[in-house]
């Protein structure tokens, strides 16, 4: 009855949609928990690239179920948006394959205007969010007057509820946004077509799971986002408002923890993060654009949900280390080191410094990194094209050390390691060693 929950190790963008792409094959489940469509995972198979923002990778599998879990946030029309779009690419997005929990929340209109006028009022102290609607969302759910899933099962519920969001809102836009109000028909009939629509899908997903879990079947929880975007131990307030974690799965899906297998680290060879916040590790000029790339790759590091350019940098071991225990992590998968190709010397931080002294871990958690500045190590690189190599013992020797440095540096092993968007692009070290 294993549960495996993949978590992305730093702050989201880490390549998970192409490591639970891989890991689905054996997956009787693949759940994701957390978060909504301010989440973007690319997944290319044969030349063809799936975006997806709140359906979860493994659908791209054929023989999976997929199921959206009572800790994520769910607009329902990007919902059916993505289920069109995957229908018309040949993927079977049925009611028999997708399921959605009657305890999920959904994000209305109302919530992605609060989410713009509120980002814009800030002007300077700004987070930088998807504006989808996310953090209105949530905090509807933590007040206890969002609108749920079950909600769509019922009509009259259902207009009762959005009434009350969108007067709420609409307060809120005109008298304290100088904005727009909503147009509260137009809404509520598009929330009629949604419930059609979705009704089908709406499911008891944590018996679901559970059930398959105790006959022996396989979950793989699909987390979106990054630990260091958790709302209680991330960057605050620069984080996201659910637990991109792996006690966030337990919480989000409605399980257990006694069926967990393995807890997949999803790592970027290197360090990024789109939107505002602290990135001690941060590079500028030549290092950055190299990191980063130039946007003509679906690969490059240009946001999938926002276009927006990531900041780039180096690996940060410190913060590996802290999201490693957030997590429990029994390893790590390292994505994206075909990008570090012509890149020397490489950097790893190895640790924080503050005046004089050094710290090898957070004296107190990442909410504020100001004080400290990074220890680097440089590592030699290399000029070989990783792309083709798919065993351990063809990479090149200063790649085999930089990842037996991460090695040392977190105490865990690099199970997986990816050198391109394709699906056969991986190293499996337990095939190939
Ligand atoms: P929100 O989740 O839209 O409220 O945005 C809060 C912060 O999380 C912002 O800095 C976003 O850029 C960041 N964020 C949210 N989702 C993702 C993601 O999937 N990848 C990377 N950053 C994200």
């Amino acid at each position: 009855m294993p549960l495996d929950i993949v978590i992305g190790s730093q702050w989201g963008d880490e390549g998970k949609g192409r490591i639970i792409d891989l890991l689905a094959g054996d997956a009787d489940i693949v759940a994701r928990f957390n978060g909504g469509d301010n989440a973007g995972h690319s997944v290319t198979v044969a030349d063809q690239l799936f975006k997806l923002h709140l359906i979860p990778s493994g659908i791209i599998q054929p023989h999976t179920i997929c199921v959206m879990g009572a800790g994520m946030v769910v607009n329902p029309q990007i919902l059916l948006e993505e289920v069109d779009h995957l229908t018309k690419l040949g993927i079977d997005v049925s009611p028999q394959r997708l399921k959605l929990s009657y305890a999920a929340h959904l994000i209305t209109p109302a919530h992605t205007a609060l989410d713009g006028a509120e980002e814009s009022e800030k002007g300077q102290g700004l987070l930088g969010t998807t504006r989808r609607g996310i953090g209105p969302t949530y905090a509807d759910k933590a007040t206890r007057i969002g609108l749920r899933a079950e909600d769509l099962l019922n009509e009259d519920l259902l207009h009762q509820k959005l009434d009350r969001i969108l007067d709420h809102a609409n307060k809120l836009l005109e008298h304290v946004y100088n904005r727009e109000s909503l147009d509260k028909e137009s809404i509520r009939h598009a929330f009629h077509t949604y419930a059609d629509r979705l009704r089908p899908y709406i499911t008891n997903v944590g018996a679901l799971v559970h059930d398959k879990l105790n006959s022996h079947g396989t979950v793989l929880a699909e987390g979106a986002q990054g630990t260091l975007l958790d709302l209680d131990h991330g960057t605050y307030p620069f984080v996201t408002s659910s637990h991109p974690t792996a006690p966030g799965a337990l919480l989000g899906l409605g399980i257990g923890p006694q069926h967990i297998r393995r807890i997949i680290g999803i790592t970027k060879s290197f360090q990024t993060r789109v939107g505002e916040g602290p990135f001690p590790t941060e590079a500028s000029g030549d290092a950055a654009a190299r990191l980063r790339g130039t946007g003509e790759h679906p690969w490059d590091e240009f946001g999938t949900t926002t276009g927006r350019p990531r900041r780039c940098g180096w690996l940060d071991a410190v913060l590996l280390r802290y999201t490693a225990r957030i997590n429990g992590f029994t390893e790590i998968a390292l994505t994206k080191l075909d990008i570090l190709t012509n890149i020397d010397p490489l950097n790893i931080c190895v640790s924080y410094q503050r005046g004089e002294q050094q710290f090898k871990d957070l004296p107190q958690g990442p909410a504020d990194l100001s004080p400290f500045s990074p220890v680097l190590e440089p590592l030699p690189g290399w000029e070989n094209d990783l792309t083709q190599i798919r065993s351990w013992n063809d990479l090149p020797s200063p790649a085999r050390s930089y990842i037996e440095r991460v090695e040392t540096l977190t105490g865990l092993s690099v199970r997986l390691i990816s050198v391109g968007p394709e699906r056969d692009q991986i190293i499996d070290r337990s095939l190939s060693e």
